[in-house]
């Protein structure tokens, strides 16, 4: 974050732009600094987020989707909500276009407490944006060998969509990590798993042992996926979520995103279930 001015956007400008979905309202971007000195001076960790801006419309925040080990971009994936100011319009915004990038901010998943032990990535739909940055990030060849066991249990309503599909088949391809991807409903061409996530979990029944779960997705599916890992005997405090509450500044100074004492932009949006457990219930 600059310092002097948290509240100025680094420029950037996209260079690559991919359709994520087949209702084409999921988009990536990828976008490259416009200077060096800003790209050199931005550090960011798996989990963290950005307010992105469309000049002359206004900022939202997202979550960052590439992985700290990607050298020289940033890539973000943005649902567009029909009604949605800025999400509208970045999707209208073409590569070459300027977008400004306020961040990182926010906290980060626990990576080094995570490390010497076994993961579980749990997401679903669009969520998974800031678990696949953790993904790519373990999978690094610096990396790989400071975690235990990587699971990825990944769900999306239909095979079009989900997100990274390429991605996921070569997740699926590895042998050093094991990859369940579910839809709710598959279509002719889909010869992988049906079922909701939390049923998968069930199924696939994660070891508690030296594991931390990471879990993203929408509030139906964390309403009935962490009663499922607190079954299977997993410590409200080994369970890890990010919150996705409307946000203004970012920075913990507007207080648009507390519950009770903490801000979710600043404390959070990271958080394990042991400490949202005892936040007031305002979710
Ligand atoms: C930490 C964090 C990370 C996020 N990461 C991503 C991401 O990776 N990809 C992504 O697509 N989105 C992400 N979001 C959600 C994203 O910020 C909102 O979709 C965006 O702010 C909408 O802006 P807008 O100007 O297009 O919509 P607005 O004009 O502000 O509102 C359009 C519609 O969206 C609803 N809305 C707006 N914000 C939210 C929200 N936070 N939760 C629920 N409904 C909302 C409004 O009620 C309205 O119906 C994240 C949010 C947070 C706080
Ligand atoms: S968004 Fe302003 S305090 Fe969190």
């Amino acid at each position: 974050m600059n310092v002097k001015n948290p509240y100025r956007p680094i420029l950037t400008s996209i260079e690559k732009v991919t359709f994520e979905n087949d209702a084409k309202d999921l988009k990536t971007f990828r976008l490259v600094f416009s200077d060096s000195e800003d790209a050199d001076n931005f550090h960011y960790r798996c989990g963290q987020f950005a307010e992105l801006t469309v000049f002359g419309v206004g900022e939202c925040p997202i979550g960052i989707a590439s992985s700290p080990t990607d050298e020289g971009f940033l890539e973000f994936t943005v649902k567009r909500y029909p009604d949605g100011l800025v999400t509208d319009a970045l999707h209208n915004c073409r590569v070459g276009d300027h977008i400004g990038v306020r961040g990182p901010l926010g906290n980060s998943f626990p990576l080094e407490r995570m490390e010497g032990g076994n993961v579980i990535i749990v997401g679903g739909g669009f969520a998974f944006t800031t678990l696949r940055s953790t993904v790519r990030y373990i999978l690094h060849d610096q990396n790989r060998s400071k975690f235990g066991n990587l699971t990825v249990i990944y769900g999306a309503r239909s095979p079009g969509e989900l997100l990274y599909k390429e991605e996921l088949k070569a997740w699926q391809d590895r042998k050093d990590m094991e990859t369940h991807i579910t839809v709710d409903k598959g279509d002719e061409n889909w010869e992988g798993l049906e079922g909701f996530v939390p049923t998968i979990v069930e199924q696939v029944a994660p070891k508690p042992d030296n594991a931390i779960a990471l879990v993203c997705g929408p509030p139906i599916m964390l309403k009935f996926t962490i009663p499922v890992l607190l079954q299977l005997g997993f410590p409200p405090g080994d369970i890890v979520n990010s919150l996705e509450m409307r946000m203004k500044c970012g920075i913990g100074l507007c207080g648009r995103c507390n519950i009770g004492s903490k801000y979710v932009c600043r404390d959070g949006p990271v958080f394990t279930y042991e400490e949202l457990q005892a936040l007031p219930a305002e979710l």
